[in-house]
């Protein structure tokens, strides 16, 4: 079953927010940022700017009717500086002009004073301070300094990884429409139509029921617009409010790109021990988050962090520590994995080094460690396992030994190009796990014409969201997909949305939506139950457009029993909430069952290195992966490939650099490179595991989203192994593995 997007997609015809069509009278907005990382504001000097051509009007916070404030978790971060400035790229004024043109034209004329003080954009540097955003975070299990008093083997070291720019295609922006009696309508790019709404009312001073926010889809989010979007969202609704006017501000990808958070980058430092078998005894690691200026989404991340700190493996003995750093950098935010990534990174670093110290390979160490049912999470849930399961039927589909024994082979007869191979295990929990936010809500009404619509809290943004909940309908009611309309994400017909995030949104949102057909069903049940004689309504099934009797087709079809019972005054419309049952967490004592279950894979990843040169192929990414059942392959597929290459583009190529001063020097796509179809692996295998477990996941499929992604943490760890077969260097661990950083690994 195709993606129902694919047809407007390929013509061109699918709306993004820069599609709404414009009304007349609309303004344009466009943000004049800071200059400096950090500093003393002085005076904004708007003059110029304000008499230049097409200008209507020029916002600074004093013209704030509501809150200076957009901060969610923490309050702080300013929609607008006021007094201090803490980033370059943070908005200090917005200026309202008749075209796009006019306004930046206009934004370029305002000047600041500012008294610059010294940025800190190094997150250890900001720990040493005690900058931190919120206390640290710390899981513990057993007892880690009596376990390496007892172990064969010790290793320390220290990890670096950078940051990466989401990309989204379409970039951010809103698009705010006056009211009547002084309310506001957004059409907003957002992955949080409920956190925007928020951002708006608090910056305006509005109710919540004054304002709606609809989104048709994204041209990507990958979590650069869970909380992100609020801010453009709140710029078009105050230069609404200030000049009754509808106005839109859609980013060119340089504001973009200067003036939004990134993925976290990290820098870490791990102990682990093992005993003579290999196996994992204890493991310590101090995580320190490069969080940027503010807090947005950083404590959840760094949360998430420890979670997937021990990865796939079972380790009886860990202590994690976790620091959230402020730093003179954009606030760096969501990025699908949600710094899951990052810990995954460390602890297979760490498993790296002890291979290469105890001469065995890092397959070796990980296999011997694998997570098994019932073995304890850091944080207390235990594991129904599909890491060994993975692994094996992995390895029966693509027979590692001779994988690893090709790679062996080519590199004794080959003296300039190197093969690496190395394995990844990705477990990943599913659930967001701050608790209350895993709930959903569906609309759904059946036209007496027999046509369905259905509304929920998820956001499409490429993901396939959309065909997913198209799919729950069109099953549950026993139609045709092409009878199911989603549509748009709108706060007046699904109120208190949780963004579209955590990779849960098919799972939560398909859940409501099970429940709403279910209870609409029921009622034409009732209706169908005389009109075909059944004995009892658990006779009956809905298939192919027709009412089954005991399984046999009727000729009671579809849109006859949906008049039937429209005449019989019975409600055809449901609106139906689901909570994901059975998790909690308590962050008192860091111990819980926060995930409604996880998601398993392994992936066997192979690179070729040119050691000359310092470039590199990915030669393939096979990987087993646990799909519960997948309700789309498609889809599922799709989300696997996108997420592996995103993954690889993170771990090689895609190297997000600030100087000394906090400027984004990599603020264009020539100086940002991400991965295009020549650096995607010659091969792409993924292997559907075998498994007949019962979890929470919609109709037992499990949530794709991200955890593929971490598949790609493996090629980093593959091309690590092709340099130590050309030169005895043990290189840093530290991400990207660019082309430049190769050659001076393979030269050092
Ligand atoms: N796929 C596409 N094409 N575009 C996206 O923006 N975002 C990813 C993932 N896959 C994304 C994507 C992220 S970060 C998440 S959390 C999930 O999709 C969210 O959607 P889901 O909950 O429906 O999986
Ligand atoms: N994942 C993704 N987004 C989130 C989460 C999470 O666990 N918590 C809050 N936002
Ligand atoms: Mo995804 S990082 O949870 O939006």
């Amino acid at each position: 079953m195709k993606n129902i997007d694919s047809h407007s997609h390929v013509r061109g015809e699918s709306v993004y927010l820069d599609d709404v069509p414009v009304v007349r009278g609309t303004l344009y907005a466009c943000v004049f940022d800071s200059p400096v990382a950090h500093g003393k504001l002085k005076s904004i000097n708007t003059n110029e700017a304000e008499k230049s051509a097409g200008v209507v009007r020029v916002i600074t916070a004093k013209d704030l009717v509501g809150e200076n404030q957009i901060g969610g978790i923490v309050p702080d971060e300013p929609l607008l500086a006021d007094g201090e400035v803490h980033f370059q790229g943070q908005s200090i004024a917005i200026v309202v002009a008749e075209t796009e043109e006019l306004a930046r034209k206009a934004a370029k004329k305002i000047t600041v004073e500012i008294d610059e003080l010294e940025p800190v954009t190094d997150p250890r540097v900001a720990a040493a301070n005690e900058s931190f955003i919120v206390p640290p975070k710390k899981f513990v299990l057993g007892d880690t300094a009596a376990a390496f008093a007892n172990c064969a083997h010790i290793f320390e070291g220290r990890t670096e990884q950078n940051g990466q720019e989401h990309l989204y295609i379409e970039t951010q922006g809103a698009y705010a429409l006056p009211t009547e009696n002084g309310g506001i309508k957004i059409y907003s790019s957002t992955q949080g139509p409920t956190a925007v709404q928020r951002a708006v009312c608090r910056v305006t001073g509005m109710p919540m029921h004054k304002v709606e926010v609809d989104v048709q889809r994204l041209g990507g989010g990958f979590g650069g617009k869970e909380d992100q979007a609020n801010a453009w969202a709140g710029i078009c609704a105050v230069a609404t409010q200030l000049t009754g006017k509808p106005v839109k501000y859609a980013l060119h990808r340089m504001e973009d790109m200067r003036m939004t958070g990134k993925r976290h980058p990290y820098s870490s430092d791990y102990k682990i021990g093992l005993d003579k078998d290999l196996k994992i005894v204890a493991y310590e690691a101090t995580f320190y988050q490069n969080a940027g200026a503010a807090c947005d989404l950083s404590p959840p991340v760094l949360e998430r962090t420890l979670f997937h700190c021990t990865n796939s493996y079972y380790i009886p003995n860990v202590t994690a520590t976790a620091y959230c750093c402020r730093t003179n950098l954009p606030p760096n935010t969501a990025f699908r994995g949600f710094g899951g990534p990052q810990g995954m990174f460390v602890i297979e670093s760490a498993i790296a080094r002890a291979a290469e110290r105890l001469n065995v390979t890092a397959a070796e160490i990980q296999k011997a460690n694998l997570l098994v049912d019932g073995d304890e999470f850091p944080y207390g849930q235990k594991a129904e396992s599909e890491a060994v399961t993975s692994w094996t039927q992995a390895d029966e589909k693509y027979d590692f030994t001779k994988l690893y024994k090709e790679s062996d082979e080519f590199n004794a007869s080959s003296k300039y190009f190197k093969k690496g191979v190395a394995m990844m295990p990705v477990c990943f929990g599913i659930s967001f796990t701050k608790t209350p936010m895993n709930q959903a809500r569906s609309l759904v009404h059946v036209y007496t014409d027999g046509s369905v619509a259905v509304s929920t809290g998820a956001v499409e943004m490429g993901q396939g969201v959309n065909t997913k909940i198209a799919q729950v309908a069109a099953k549950m009611f026993g139609l045709d997909i092409g009878e199911v309309k989603v549509h748009t994400t709108n706060t007046l017909r699904i109120a208190n949305t949780s963004p579209t995030a955590a990779s849960a949104a098919a799972d939560l949102n398909g859940k409501a939506t099970q429940l709403a057909c279910d209870a609409i069903r029921n009622r034409l049940f009732d209706v169908a139950k005389d009109l075909v004689e059944a004995a009892s309504v658990d006779d009956l099934s809905l298939e192919q457009g027709f009412v089954f009797r005991n399984g046999e087709k009727t000729t009671l079809d579809w849109n006859s029993l949906v008049m039937e019972a429209h005449l019989q005054r019975v409600n055809l419309s449901e609106h139906s909430h689901y909570a994901t049952p059975g998790i909690g967490f308590d962050w008192t004592t860091a111990k819980g069952h926060p995930f409604a279950y996880h998601v398993y894979g392994t992936a066997i990843v192979g690179v070729t290195v040119d050691c000359l040169r310092g470039r590199y192929k990915i030669d393939y990414v096979k990987c087993c992966h646990d799909f519960g059942t997948s309700m789309n392959t498609a889809v599922d597929l799709g989300q696997i490939e996108g997420g592996i290459v995103q993954g690889l583009g993170w771990m090689t190529m895609e190297e997000v650099v600030y100087d000394r001063d906090g400027k984004l020097r990599s603020n264009a796509l020539s100086t940002y490179k991400v991965p295009d179809i020549h650096s995607v692996p010659k091969e792409i295998a993924v292997l559907p595991l075998e498994t007949t477990r019962e979890n929470l996941a919609i109709f037992n499929s499990k949530a794709v989203g991200e955890p593929p992604l971490m598949y790609g943490i493996g090629a980093y760890f593959a091309i690590r192994n092709a340099i130590k077969s050309f030169t005895d260097c043990s290189p840093e661990f530290d991400c990207p593995f660019t082309p430049e950083k190769v050659l001076m690994n393979l030269y050092r």
